[in-house]
């Protein structure tokens, strides 16, 4: 077929915005309840987006929070005072998060503690019979990430991973686009996220744990350290002990796009990483300031890079997608999407779509899904196999980087030399925590 008729066809196929289904928005604030159907949520880790999910969560009919949970007492007084004034309930206050799980009036935990936390705070909730609204990136390491995956499998209760692009209009009708085929053979997928937080914070000094906050239980089951507030609240996400900087912050976010659109299931033929803390900054930071990932697979390649302390980058955006095709290419992020098309002899080979703003959060949306989840048996729009997977693949990024090797797999999906690699890919954990077995 020439690249005339290509077109021709694909012109007169429908034009690109006629054959793509487009996906409506849920007004879910319109679904009434009855009073019996009563959901009472906890919420584990309380600063930042625990609170934020929990507000989307208080906005649905008959939603209620039943209690929450932080290791800085500081914290948690402020939000139950705001959920107070908003609800005109007050909930129960637990320093320690298996006291809250022992409150059996609580149906629902939404964990949105730092990424060293997920794997015991998940496992253990399912034990005792909760659904579980986890953040991602799943955990702070592969095996955490396979444990809860197993988990969530066998307890039959709802798990929904915060990974909320999912259940975002535009993002599903990317994937929709990229499934079509529109845009030909797909042969390079670009992802960039740079950030200006992701250089890391600025060094202080260790000092005394701060009042109000039990420290111990904040490192749990991560390595001993004196308290440093670089490690604390918001920057603890650039220390491997606790997270994996842009890569697993952001990177989950991005790569999980490519991995629903491109039917991705298993891991690449193969990964390496390149980088290191090239910004001249003297910054608190465990990770490279300055990165670029390449997973490997049979025909196409897939690219992460990030610049922390950059907010520019291609196509005029600090962070998004470009998905390369024959036929165009198509640019996305949270703000919207563009296709640019290639030309042939002058003639653009498909139509060109202008950027497409979307500019809309969608948390509130992953968390209605959860509750639907919970209360109709909808199914769920990030389960943990999905989370798994963008998890793997952030970590593999992060992993081919702190070796300095190149990652590849045998035919049965094993990490060849994992050997190497084991202390990166299964922590160990401090005592008194133990890893859970399943
Ligand atoms: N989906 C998204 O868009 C998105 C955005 C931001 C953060 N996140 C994720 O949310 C999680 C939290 O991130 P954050 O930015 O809110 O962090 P944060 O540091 O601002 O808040 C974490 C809270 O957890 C509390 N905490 C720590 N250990 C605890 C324990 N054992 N029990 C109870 N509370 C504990 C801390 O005291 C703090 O209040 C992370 O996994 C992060 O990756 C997701």
């Amino acid at each position: 077929m020439s690249k005339y008729t290509r077109r021709q066809f694909i012109k007169t196929s429908g034009g690109v915005l006629a054959t793509i289904p487009f996906v409506p928005l849920t007004d879910y604030s319109s679904l009434k309840l009855a009073p019996s159907d009563t959901l009472s949520i906890g919420l584990i880790g309380c600063k930042s987006m625990g609170y934020g999910l929990l507000n989307h969560a208080l906005k649905i009919d008959g939603v209620v929070c039943g209690g929450i949970c932080d290791v800085d007492y500081n914290v948690m007084e402020q939000k139950a005072a705001d959920i107070e004034k908003k609800t005109g309930r007050v909930p129960a206050l637990y320093s320690d998060y298996r006291e809250l799980l022992d409150n059996n009036d609580l149906d629902a935990v939404i964990i949105a503690t730092p990424d060293h936390w997920h794997c015991l705070q998940t496992i253990h909730s399912l034990e005792a019979g909760k659904h579980v609204y986890v953040e991602k990136p799943l955990a702070n390491t592969i095996a955490e990430s396979k444990i809860i995956h197993k988990a969530s499998e066998k307890s039959g209760k709802v798990v929904q991973v915060g990974q909320q692009q999912r259940s975002g209009e535009h993002w599903i009708n990317v994937v929709k686009i990229i499934q079509s085929g529109i845009l030909g053979k797909i042969r390079h997928i670009n992802l960039w996220g740079n950030f200006g937080y992701g250089q890391g914070p600025l060094r202080v000094k260790d000092s005394s744990v701060p009042m109000g906050v039990d420290y111990d239980m904040w490192l749990g089951p991560a390595p001993e350290r004196r308290f440093n507030s670089n490690h604390f609240h918001g920057s603890w996400r650039f220390f491997w002990n606790y997270g994996g900087g842009l890569l697993t912050d952001w990177g989950t976010h991005l790569l999980d796009i490519p991995l629903w659109a491109m039917n991705i299931d298993g891991p690449p033929k193969a990964v390496s990483s390149f980088g290191g803390i090239f910004s001249g900054n003297d910054r608190a930071i465990d990770m490279a300031d300055t990165q670029t990932v390449i997973y490997q697979f049979d025909d196409f390649n897939m690219r992460w890079e990030h610049n922390g302390g950059v907010e520019s980058g291609p196509f005029n955006h600090h962070y998004g997608i470009a998905f390369v095709g024959n036929n165009g290419t198509l640019i996305v992020n949270r703000q919207g999407w563009e296709i640019r098309p290639e030309f042939t002899d002058g003639s653009p080979v498909i139509d060109s779509i202008p950027f497409q703003e979307c500019n809309r959060d969608h948390h509130d949306l992953h968390i209605a899904n959860f509750i639907d989840g919970i209360r109709k048996g909808t199914e769920i729009n990030c389960p943990t196999h999905s989370g798994y997977l963008s998890a793997f693949y952030a970590h593999i990024g992060n992993i081919a980087y702190r070796t300095n090797s190149m990652l590849t797999w045998n035919n049965k999906s094993v990490l060849n030399n994992e050997g190497n690699f084991s202390h990166l890919i299964t922590p160990e954990y401090r005592t008194p925590w133990k890893l859970p077995v399943l």
